[in-house]
């Protein structure tokens, strides 16, 4: 086993991504990552079963307790954050517990909201399951739940101490949900590098047999774009928000058609692809970007929920300035900008299902 090693570069609360095969029992990432000797599993009721066994001895010689929460962005709530404090505080949890996130995005969120609150935060860990936690949620310190109102809306920055990706738990994820993460994926290339958009185009097939080469070539260029653009804009006051092409639609088809309904990267694919279609770019541009998602596996087209719905649904997107909705557009592919400047009209058919 040899782990491909990142460091996210912040200063004093810098911290390393280490990507390889058999990383759950490798080494001594875990251990060396604990900030003391308690510590706290946050998985769920799936992946807890398949993966706590083997990664629970890499934690070393520590007090270990494991809490399981119910599978399902639906429980990306409040309350699931309520659980795992009343967790900390029954264990008398002091503040070197470290929070160790076992599992995709809701449970690295989850864990990662508790972490920055309990005692005004404590130190964690995560340790992404999924392949769209793998290139993206698990990297850059993001945490929170939704509230019925909208996506994300609660939530802190809270970075944790070290990420651990262990690419051969991605061998149990169903087709779906693996689809899903590729939208990430392809997100970067859109967005920042048209050689790797290139390279995706080339091996969308291996990807999607999960050859280990491939996977292990995606997983680290994903991460690497989005390491640079952490370390340049850690709170998101410019560049960060790049990295939300195709979200602003996105999270207002998980919001609209219930939370759970549509995957997370299932609503970003078709979300990129109405951002795609509001750009002023040449067609061919867009036509590639939308056979790439095809090619994935992945929705065209956005659901029937009806465009007043949808715009509603985005007044409350967090980028939204003084009540203006602000897009990712794109200039052209791998270059991508923000802006409130928009053709209503355009913002209307990219709402709309093409029926393609
Ligand atoms: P998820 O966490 O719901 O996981 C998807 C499903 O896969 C779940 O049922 C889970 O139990 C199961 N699973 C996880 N690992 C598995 C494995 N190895 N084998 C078998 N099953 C497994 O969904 P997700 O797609 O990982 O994450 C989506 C969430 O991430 C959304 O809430 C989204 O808002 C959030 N997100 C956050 C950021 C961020 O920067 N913090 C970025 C992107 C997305
Ligand atoms: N997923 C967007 C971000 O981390 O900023």
């Amino acid at each position: 086993m040899s782990a491909y090693n990142l460091t996210v570069d912040l200063g004093d609360r810098s911290y390393p991504i280490a990507i390889g095969s058999g990383m759950l029992s490798a080494g001594s990432y875990l251990a060396d990552a604990l900030a003391g000797s308690q510590c706290l599993v946050v998985s769920n009721v799936t992946v807890a079963q398949l993966y706590f066994q083997e990664l629970k001895p890499s934690l070393g010689d520590v007090t270990v307790d494991l809490i399981e929460l119910p599978d399902g962005e639906a429980h990306k709530t409040v309350s699931t954050v309520q659980s795992i404090l009343d967790r900390l505080v029954e264990s008398k949890a002091g503040r070197d517990v470290t929070i160790v996130a076992l599992g995709g995005g809701v449970v690295g969120d989850v864990a990662g909201f508790a972490a920055a609150c309990y005692m005004r935060g404590v130190a964690f860990v995560q340790v992404p399951t999924t392949l769209l936690a793998q290139v993206d949620s698990s990297v850059g310190g993001k945490t929170g739940v939704n509230h019925p109102g909208g996506k994300n809306l609660i939530g802190a920055f809270h970075q944790p101490r070290s990420v651990i990706i262990d690419t051969d738990t991605l061998s149990t994820l169903s087709d779906r949900e693996f689809r899903a993460g590729l939208a990430e994926v392809i997100k970067y290339g859109a967005i920042a590098d048209t050689e790797f958009l290139g390279w995706l185009e080339e091996n969308m097939a291996t990807l999607l047999n999960r050859d280990p080469e491939a996977l292990a070539c995606a997983i680290r260029r994903s991460c690497e774009i989005k390491v640079d653009v952490v370390a340049e804009d850690e709170r998101e006051a410019g560049k960060r928000a790049l990295l939300n092409f195709g979200h602003t639609f996105g999270h207002a088809i998980e919001n609209t058609v219930g939370y759970g309904e549509w995957l997370h990267g299932e609503a970003v694919a078709a979300g990129m692809l109405m951002a795609a279609a509001m750009s002023d770019i040449e067609d061919a541009e867009r036509q590639r970007l939308v056979s790439l998602v095809e090619a994935a596996g992945l929705p065209v087209d956005p659901p029937a929920a009806g465009a007043a719905n949808l715009r509603e649904a985005m007044k409350l997107d967090k980028k939204v300035q003084s009540n203006k909705i602000r897009f990712v557009l794109l200039r052209r592919l791998g270059d991508a900008f923000v802006t409130a400047d928009y053709d209503d009209a355009a913002l209307d058919r990219a709402l709309e299902p093409t029926g393609a």
